[in-house]
C-alpha cells in the first residue's frame, strides 16, 4: 500500500505556494500525481486568507506559515525564504515531517543533505528529515557535469550564466512584462524590483555581493563543489541576469584529469539520467530557454572541444529554473523519500 493510503493519501504543506517556486510545486505535485490527501497552502501575512490556488480541481485557501500549520504533516515543501525556513523547517523535521527546502538556509550546514536525484540521491538512502535543494543554477550545472566527472574527474570549471527574471521571485518576472512593454512603446523601461531595467538589457549583478563577487556565484562555486564532492575544484563563475521570464542557460567550460574527445563526453551524456542531448549546430540543434520551459530535463548542447584549453570541452545548458531548478528536484526528494511516484534516477 502507498505511504498515507489508508488515509486518502499524504498531508502536504507547500510553504511560499503563492510565489513562482510554490505555484509550480503544485503544478509538478499533480502532474506526477503525488498521493496529495490534504494539502496545506501557505504563505505570509500578505497572501493569508486573501488568496485562493487551484489544486486537485479544487480552490484552497492560502494560510499563514507558521509552526501548528505543519503539525501532522507528512511532507513540506518549502519556498518561502531563509527567514521562513529557519523559523518552521529544523521544529517541523524534529516533529517527523519531511522537509525539502528551497532557500540558502541549510545548504551549508553539514547536518543537512544538499541533494539533486541524479548526483547524489543515495544520501537519501538515510532517510534524513530535513535536505536542503541546491541554487536553480547549481542544480542544472551539476546534472550535466556530474556523469561527465565520474567518466573523466573533473579538474578546472568556468561557468558564465545567463539567468532568467523568474530566478528572482514574481516581483522581477512583473517588473519584466511593465518593462517589455515599455520598450515596445519606444519609452526607456523603468527598474522595478532590480537595480537595473532587465527589458533590452543583460545585467551582470543583483544579488548581494559579497567581496568582488556576488552571492549568486558564490553559491555555484560552494554548492557545486558540495554536489560534486570536489572541495578544492577551481571555478570561476560570472552570474548574469537577462531578458528572459522563464529558464536558465549556462556557458560551461570544464577541464578533466586527461584530454576528454567530444565524442566520448557525448556518449556518457546520451545516457546520463536527467540530461537531453540536443546538439546538431548545422541544424540549428541548440538547447534555448524557451525551447526548456515547462520540460524537466537538463538540456545540453554546443559540445565541443574547447579551443582555449586543448582536452577540455566547452558546453551550453539550459533547465527550467522553476523546475528542476526549484520545484521538480524538491518533489523528486520527497518522492524518493516517501518511497511514491516516478522513481527519481539514481
Ligand atoms: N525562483 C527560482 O528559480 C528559485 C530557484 C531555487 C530556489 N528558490 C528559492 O525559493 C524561495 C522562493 O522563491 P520564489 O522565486 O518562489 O519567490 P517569490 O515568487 O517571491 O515567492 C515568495 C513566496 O514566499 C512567501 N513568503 C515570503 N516571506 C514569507 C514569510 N516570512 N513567511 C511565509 N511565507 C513567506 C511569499 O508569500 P506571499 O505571497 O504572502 O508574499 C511567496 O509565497 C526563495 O528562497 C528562493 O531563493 C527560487
Amino acid at each position: 500500500m502507498a505511504p498515507g493510503a489508508d488515509r486518502g493519501g499524504l498531508t502536504v504543506a507547500v510553504v511560499g505556494a503563492t510565489g513562482v517556486v510554490g505555484r509550480t510545486m503544485l503544478r509538478v505535485l499533480e502532474e506526477r500525481r503525488f498521493p496529495v490527501g490534504e494539502l496545506r497552502c501557505l504563505a505570509s501575512v500578505r497572501s493569508a486568507g486573501r488568496v485562493r490556488l487551484a489544486f486537485g480541481g479544487q480552490q484552497h485557501e492560502v494560510g499563514l506559515a507558521e509552526p501548528a500549520a505543519l503539525d501532522g504533516c507528512d511532507v513540506a515543501l518549502m519556498s518561502a525564504g531563509a527567514a521562513a525556513a529557519r523559523e518552521l523547517a529544523p521544529a517541523a523535521a524534529a516533529a517527523g515531517v519531511i522537509v525539502v527546502d528551497n532557500s540558502s538556509a541549510f545548504r551549508q550546514d553539514p547536518g543537512v543533505p544538499l541533494v539533486v536525484p541524479e548526483v547524489n540521491g543515495a544520501l537519501l538512502d538515510d532517510h534524513p528529515r530535513l535536505v536542503a535543494n541546491p541554487n536553480c543554477s547549481t542544480i542544472q550545472l551539476t546534472v550535466a557535469l556530474a556523469p561527465l566527472h565520474r567518466a573523466f574527474r573533473l579538474r578546472r570549471l568556468h561557468v558564465a550564466t545567463y539567468q532568467s527574471a523568474s530566478g528572482a521571485g514574481r516581483a522581477l518576472v512583473d517588473a519584466l512584462r511593465q518593462q517589455s512593454l515599455q520598450v515596445a512603446r519606444d519609452e526607456i523601461p523603468t527598474a522595478q524590483a532590480y537595480p537595473h531595467p532587465l527589458a533590452g538589457n543583460v545585467v551582470p549583478g543583483g544579488w548581494r555581493v559579497e567581496g568582488d563577487a556576488t552571492e549568486e556565484e558564490l553559491k555555484i562555486v560552494v554548492e557545486t563543489r558540495r554536489l560534486l564532492e570536489l572541495p578544492e575544484l577551481a571555478i570561476g563563475c560570472t552570474a548574469v541576469r537577462v531578458p528572459v521570464a522563464v529558464g536558465h542557460a549556462e556557458a560551461v567550460w570544464a577541464a578533466f584529469d586527461g584530454p576528454v574527445p567530444p565524442a566520448a563526453a557525448r556518449a556518457v551524456l546520451a545516457t546520463a539520467p536527467g540530461v537531453v542531448l540536443h546538439d546538431d549546430l548545422a541544424a540549428d540543434r541548440y538547447p534555448t530557454p524557451l525551447a526548456a520551459v515547462g520540460t524537466d530535463a537538463v538540456w545540453v548542447g554546443r559540445l565541443r572541444a574547447d579551443l582555449g584549453e586543448p582536452g577540455a570541452l566547452s558546453l551550453f545548458v539550459v533547465a527550467d529554473n522553476l523546475r528542476k531548478g526549484a520545484a521538480l528536484n524538491a518533489v523528486q526528494i520527497a518522492e524518493r523519500l516517501c518511497g511514491v511516484g516516478l522513481a527519481a534516477p539514481s
